[in-house]
């Protein structure tokens, strides 16, 4: 797929997850976060649902963690621009809950097309949930988060390889400020792919 041909697909969905009502989510956004960036970018960030302040502006990592996740983009040198970032659900759980594996089962469809739109060729997965989903999507044996955090993990998809990098959810540093330095380390994973995406080093797992 070109580049102009993924904008217009990445516009598509974003239409599509604006009037979605496959779960009861829908009752209580005011409005959908369908995720923004780069769909040509080499690295996707995907997290796990809008807050409140995602919510209200319709844009994803915009509260507190969006504050942390801007300031670990920035240790290795990204800006948002150069990323695609989105969550597994496009919708607000009322009152930040975690979200019900029925809103997660109505909601991935849009995730799976974004990944296959954007095709990255490194998935950074933020947090539990993502994590979770994403080893299941592709196959990988289930490891807790604290395990794997910060390891660049080999994958063979039909869309072609992938590497796939957990980390912790930003927002823990906003619970315990010392977890900032712990994320950022985890982050430097991504370093060998931001500039040029063939000099990678041998992955760790
Ligand atoms: N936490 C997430 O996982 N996603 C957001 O967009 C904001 C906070």
């Amino acid at each position: 797929m070109n580049s102009d041909e993924k904008l217009v697909k990445i516009d598509k969905l974003r239409t599509q997850v604006a009037s979605c009502t496959r779960c009861s989510l829908h009752e209580t956004r005011t409005n959908t976060v369908p995720g923004e960036g780069d769909a040509n970018a080499d690295i996707m960030f995907i997290g796990e649902a809008p807050g409140r302040n995602e919510d209200l502006q319709g844009k994803p990592f915009v509260g507190r963690a969006g504050d942390i996740f801007d300031k670990l983009l920035d240790s290795i040198g990204l800006t948002r621009e150069q990323i695609y970032l989105c969550n597994i659900l496009k919708c607000r759980p009322p009152s930040n809950r975690n979200p019900l594996s029925s809103e997660i089962s109505a909601c991935v469809g849009s995730l799976d097309l974004q990944i296959k739109i954007v095709d990255p060729k490194v998935i950074g997965t933020l947090g539990n949930f993502a994590t979770t989903y994403v080893f299941e999507k592709f196959n990988i044996p289930p490891q807790k988060i604290s395990s794997v955090a910060g390891c660049v993990i080999d994958i063979e998809t039909p869309f072609g390889p992938k590497k796939i990098v957990p980390v912790f959810h930003p927002a823990v540093a906003t619970y315990n400020v010392h977890k900032t330095d712990l994320l950022i380390s985890h982050f430097q994973a991504f370093k060998p792919f931001c500039s040029d995406p063939k000099s990678c080093p041998e992955s760790i797992v």
